[in-house]
């Protein structure tokens, strides 16, 4: 790779893929070489929307015969440690869904399968490259704000996601592990790390098998507080899915990003609205633009890796430890108690 051109191949084209896909081939300098599924009709039907050549139905063919710069791992979590170890062997950039791994167990070997072939691996979180978050991180780090005491991240709302994703209704663990890790990665994100945990989950529609609501306290290791909060079952008109709202305070300010995304910046003298509202892409569009946007934000992201250009944001090392929040959180509301994360350990069965 000498003119930084990259050529990366994608496995799993479901219904997230599309974002993935339509991201990649509007991004200068990449071409998708190749896209794997099990189900060859998927399979096919991605490679024809989007004008790639190739398709396998078996990863370790595609890895094998396509040599590429980076794998962009799209599949649900069940399949991530397999074809992360795998996909390891074969590009230095390995890119990774949310959930990266179910247990600390598999990330560890997830991370330590990259370390050991010396490929780099990022995870596809992508909330925190909303654009919205990333001009309040940008205000913050700017000091806008002082120094921070308090923030809530919250994602409530009655959206019928289980049209699309079938299986978040079947799924023992649901919220925290679905959009739980956004909201505690944003928290890590905004407030550093964690010292203790509690959590509060709740199954409020009977279709769904685990939990679709939950309400977590962070307290950070500075000293701040943080709430995130999730339910696929708040009735609220218009419906803001798929928006979070967030609220972070300093002892200088308090940033609030409602609905529609808007931001209001207030100070002791006054209140200030900032323009936070993502594009909507020319493929895209309502409600999904804030997503959309994030995506094409985080893959342009990974391409500065896979070119060397920036350190990934996050690493999986990085989302481990926010793995391990999503792991506690069940643990603190199954026993009902503030876990130290310096002491918990994920218990085996
Ligand atoms: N970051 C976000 O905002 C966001 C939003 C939605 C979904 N997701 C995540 O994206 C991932 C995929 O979700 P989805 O809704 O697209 O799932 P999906 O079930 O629609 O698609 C997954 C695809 O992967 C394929 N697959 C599974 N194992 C495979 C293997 N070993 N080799 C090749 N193909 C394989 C399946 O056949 C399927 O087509 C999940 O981890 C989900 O949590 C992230």
């Amino acid at each position: 790779m000498t003119d930084q051109s990259l050529r990366g191949v994608l496995i799993g084209c479901g219904f997230f893929s599309d974002n993935h896909m339509n991201a990649w081939t509007r991004q200068d300098g990449v071409t998708i070489t190749a896209v794997c599924d099990l189900d060859e009709v998927k399979a096919e039907a991605t490679a024809q929307r989007f004008g790639v050549k190739t398709i396998y139905t078996n990863a370790q063919d595609m890895l094998a015969t396509e040599a590429p710069d980076f794998v962009d791992v799209a599949t649900t979590v069940g399949s991530h440690r397999a074809l992360v170890e795998l996909a390891s062997g074969h590009a230095k950039t390995i890119i990774c869904q949310k959930p990266f791994a179910e247990t600390i167990a598999d990330g560890e070997a997830m991370i330590a399968a990259c370390g050991a072939s010396g490929s780099t691996l990022i995870v596809h979180e992508n909330f925190r490259w909303q654009r919205a978050f990333t001009v309040m991180k940008a205000m913050i780090e700017n000091g806008d704000l002082g120094s921070l005491h308090f923030a809530q991240f919250s994602f409530r709302h009655d959206y019928d996601n289980y049209v699309n994703q079938p299986y978040l209704a079947e799924i023992e663990r649901f919220t925290i592990m679905d959009v739980g890790l956004h909201l505690f990665d944003l928290a890590r994100h905004f407030l550093g790390e964690v010292d203790t945990l509690s959590c509060t989950t709740q199954r409020l529609n009977p279709i769904v098998r685990g939990e679709d609501a939950f309400t977590a306290m962070l307290v950070h290791t500075s000293g701040a507080t943080s709430i995130c909060d999730c339910s696929f079952y708040s009735k609220v008109a218009p419906d803001p899915f798929p928006q979070t709202l967030a609220r972070i305070e300093g002892d200088q300010g308090t940033l609030m990003l409602g609905q529609d995304y808007r931001l209001t910046l207030h100070t002791g003298s006054g209140a200030r609205e900032i323009d936070a509202a993502p594009a909507v892409p020319s493929w895209g569009g309502a409600p999904w633009q804030g997503v959309q946007d994030s995506v094409m934000r985080f893959q342009n992201h990974a391409a500065d890796v896979a070119r060397g250009q920036a350190d990934p944001a996050p690493s999986g090392a990085d989302n481990l430890k926010t793995l391990a929040l999503a792991l506690a959180a069940y643990d603190a509301a199954e026993t009902r108690s503030s876990i130290t994360m310096a002491d918990w350990q994920e218990t085996t069965s």
